[in-house]
């Protein structure tokens, strides 16, 4: 009796214990997270300007399945995830009409100046905004907002941040935990365009990739030097490092089917 006794406090004990270290972590990442944020200065105007936007979306998970019908018609839909202050998606989207587009970032003052950006640049084409929409969600929790209806053209995923200590690896949008959520809604033989500063991540990455069912169709160590890679847009933190001498790596990877093992 008394064995069975020691056993399971022996056992309690264990059990105390790994729910203390997974709380540790936890509280160690939502730290790291707190810290990007804060260091991203907080933009009064930002929220109340999103919401009156037509092209802001604030309940992407309603739109789930039916991105399609939100935009009304068939074009095929791209999605940028951390889109930053849209430098990038608002020349994206403006250069290719015939594509719908999502932007995606989790902070109000990043997106409220991407809105900004797109309404500059469309205006100064006199152009309708009617093929991009942005929205703020926390792309770890992506599976909430798209589905295999949507059935996603193309992914961009731009100079995310490496999270270069070990334990926080998993975070990156590039993980193989993020790369099997895109699955889902990206279709059969879709990309996924990714650019990078960070050397560690971007070998990282292509196992990433490949551990994840995508082909890697090309890549390049410098991008500068590979003028015909893609038809490059330059973003706001790849100006930032090209400015101080560092090359940009980027891939372009394929959705490919994963054959079940028997
Ligand atoms: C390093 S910045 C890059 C911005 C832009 N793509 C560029 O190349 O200049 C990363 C962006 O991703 C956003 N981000 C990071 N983690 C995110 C997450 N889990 N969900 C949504 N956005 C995220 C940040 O708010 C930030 O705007």
């Amino acid at each position: 009796m008394l064995y069975v006794t020691t056993i399971n406090n022996k056992f309690l004990e264990l059990n105390f214990k790994l729910k203390y270290v997974r709380i540790c972590n936890y509280i160690d990442e939502r730290k790291e997270v707190e810290k990007i944020i804060m260091r991203i200065r907080f933009k009064a105007w930002a929220r109340p300007e999103l919401e009156a936007s037509q092209f802001y979306i604030d309940n992407p998970e309603d739109y789930k399945g039916r991105w399609k019908k939100l935009f009304g018609n068939n074009k095929p839909i791209q999605v940028e995830l951390g889109c930053g202050k849209g430098n990038f998606i608002s020349k994206k989207a403006i250069q290719n009409r015939d594509t719908n587009f999502i932007a995606i970032d989790l902070v109000d003052a990043m997106l409220g100046l991407a809105k900004r950006n797109i309404e500059e640049t469309y205006n100064k084409e006199k152009q309708e905004i009617d093929n991009v929409y942005i929205t703020r969600y926390d792309i770890e929790r992506i599976f909430n907002i798209f589905s295999n209806e949507d059935d996603i053209d193309r992914i961009y995923i731009n100079f995310c941040n490496p999270w270069p200590r070990g334990k926080h690896h998993k975070k990156r949008l590039t993980h193989i935990r993020q790369l099997m959520k895109y699955r889902d809604f990206l279709k059969d033989g879709g990309e996924i365009y990714f650019k990078t500063d960070d050397d560690a991540l971007f070998i990282d990455s292509l196992t990433y990739f490949e551990k994840s069912g995508y082909k890697i169709l090309d890549k390049t160590n410098d991008l500068e030097e590979q003028p015909d890679f893609w038809d490059n847009i330059m973003t706001e933190h790849e100006k930032m490092f090209m400015d101080q001498g560092i090359k940009i790596k980027a891939l372009k990877a394929q959705k490919m089917e994963i054959m079940e093992e028997k």
